[in-house]
């Protein structure tokens, strides 16, 4: 097998959500596809107090890396499939919008009793920004939700998407019949008990499904899906490459009903690694030499165990466990012998890995997050991952001003090593730092402790909306502490809006003034 066929049997992807919409449901049933667990409930196991799919996650639990974060991959109808977790709940960090920068197709899960909730419009940005095909899964259809029609039409109007559906419900809740499969020319019934039943549409005629084609909510349907397939978007290929169309899939991840059909034509039509740019321009999955970056650090929570972990998406060539390689920011070499992949079928260290596989190595404090690693003489580094804007913000001071060296040098490199961000007020200079999730708070909170022996105070300043100013348009003398202007890292200006309703009234108020949101620009 040549290194081109390897790569372009990955399905690299993560999976999108609002918190409790089913996306552990989901990736346990696509887990049992791969064999890689062998009973429904073990993935989170709340309830079970199991948790466990792999040794790998009993390792990262004892050594107190967070189990969260991980990626899974098994063989699946001659693909090879990884699954980037993207960490919601409590874990949500800009960890999760970076791992969003190393997979070449999302799943979006959405809860049809609620539509589309708040942290799936922040993920759908990022993806939206970075043109990542998505497809979209209609979960929980076994329960009353809302109709599929408004649920469609949400879509369209919330994330700014063409939808196309792939299979259209006949009712939900108790009186879920099953799903006309548009692609398949077949009426897929729902037993109730994980029981599909495929019946082509030709066979629907015939006696025994009578009871099924006479039932009113069967005939309701098949109207609204001839109203769907006369009014709606033709189905479009490079639509959904571009990230301007997704396909949606009604079904229960539960029950489960349609997971199945939705995985296969989600592998089938996903894409394979992409070309990706760089510094010298694009470079191909099928270059023989390796290359990859890193999207994500993982420090070790435990102060017996400093050791971290770096996540890196392969982009080119092979990986061999050894090999030697270079960092292209300080041209220096490494050899890469300590590496993990992720909750693997076999075991915890891996020999090779192709373009689309992500990696784990082993970190001696030498990593940033976005940091290209090469083989042979290239020189190149790839695109600079994009800065996500933080919501959280908390002021931060040194506890005892004697250890202000400490203090000083521990912000300095946590942050370069992109675990959290830094402002500077304008006028003070004050130290404040800002997150996409509270879980960076507390893990910068113990590694300054941990890894710096300087204790910090952190003080929220709440929920804020950053805008971005030009630089030839900072007037201090618009902002105060309710919109209070600092400077990033690079030295940019940015105001902190205390709310929307501040943002909004700033805009009506000065319209001259651009203010820019960064998922708009990255
Ligand atoms: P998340 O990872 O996106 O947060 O969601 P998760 O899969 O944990 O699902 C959240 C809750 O929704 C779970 O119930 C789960 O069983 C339920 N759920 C997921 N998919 C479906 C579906 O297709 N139909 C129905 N009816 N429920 C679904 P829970 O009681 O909160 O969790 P658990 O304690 O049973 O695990």
């Amino acid at each position: 097998m040549t290194m081109n066929d390897e790569a372009s049997k990955r399905r690299t992807f993560a999976i999108i959500s609002h918190p409790d919409a089913g996306k552990t449901t989901m990736t346990e049933k696509l887990l049992l596809f791969g064999n890689l667990i062998r009973s429904a409930g073990t993935v989170k196991g709340k309830k079970s107090g199991k948790f466990a799919t792999s040794d790998w996650m009993a390792i990262e639990k004892q050594r107190g890396i967070s189990v969260t974060s991980s990626v899974m991959n098994f063989p699946y109808q001659g693909y090879q499939v990884n699954i980037l977790d993207t960490p919601g709940h409590e874990d949500f960090s800009e960890d999760t919008y970076r791992t969003l920068t190393a997979v070449d197709s999302v799943v979006m899960i959405i809860d049809a009793t609620k539509g589309i909730e708040a942290q799936t419009i922040k993920l759908f940005k990022v993806c939206k920004m970075r043109g990542i095909p998505i497809f979209t899964f209609i979960n929980k259809l076994d329960r009353e939700g809302r109709e599929p029609l408004e649920l469609l039409e949400e879509i369209e109007d919330v994330l700014n998407i063409e939808t196309y559906p792939m299979n259209w419900p006949a009712g939900m809740g108790k009186r879920f019949l099953g799903t006309f499969d548009r692609d398949g020319n077949q009426f897929i019934q729902f037993n109730g008990n994980g029981e599909e039943r495929y019946i082509p549409y030709e066979e629907l005629n015939k006696t025994e499904h009578e009871a099924l084609v006479s039932d009113p909510t069967y005939q309701a349907a098949q109207e609204e899906l001839s109203m769907v397939e006369e009014a709606g978007d033709d189905f479009s290929l490079d639509a959904i490459m571009a990230g301007d169309q997704t396909p949606v899939f009604f079904g229960s991840a539960l029950a489960p009903f349609g997971v199945q059909t939705f995985f296969d034509t989600f592998i089938s039509m996903a894409p394979e690694p992409a070309p990706r740019k760089s510094t010298e321009g694009v470079i191909s999955p099928d270059d023989p030499d390796f290359s990859g970056f890193i999207f994500k650090i993982q420090a070790n929570m435990d102060p017996a165990h400093r050791d971290r972990v770096a996540f890196l998406r392969v982009c080119s060539g092979k990986f061999e466990r050894g090999m030697r390689v270079t960092l292209a920011r300080t041209g220096k070499p490494v050899r890469l012998a300590q590496t993990q992949q992720f909750v693997a079928s076999s075991r915890d260290t891996i020999e090779e890995a192709y373009a689309g596989d992500i990696i784990g190595i082993y970190d001696p404090n030498a990593y940033q997050i976005g940091d290209t690693l090469l083989e042979g003489k290239n020189t190149f580094e790839y695109q600079e991952l994009p800065q996500f804007p933080p919501e959280q913000f908390q002021r931060v001071t040194a506890k005892n001003v004697m250890k202000a060296k400490q203090f000083k040098k521990g912000i300095e490199q946590l942050v370069q090593e992109g675990a959290i961000q830094l402002f500077r007020h304008h006028r003070t200079e004050s130290y404040i730092l800002g997150a996409v999730g509270e879980l960076q708070f507390d893990v910068f909170k113990q590694r300054m402790q941990n890894e710096y022996n300087a204790e910090v105070e952190l003080e929220p300043i709440g929920d804020r909306v950053p805008r971005w100013l030009k630089p030839d348009q900072v007037d201090p003398s618009l902002y105060d502490e309710r919109n209070m202007l600092v400077q990033d890292r690079s030295g940019n200006y940015v105001v902190l809006f205390k709310n929307e309703f501040s943002l909004n009234w700033f805009k009506e108020n000065h319209p001259d003034i651009e203010l820019i949101d960064l998922f708009d620009v990255n």
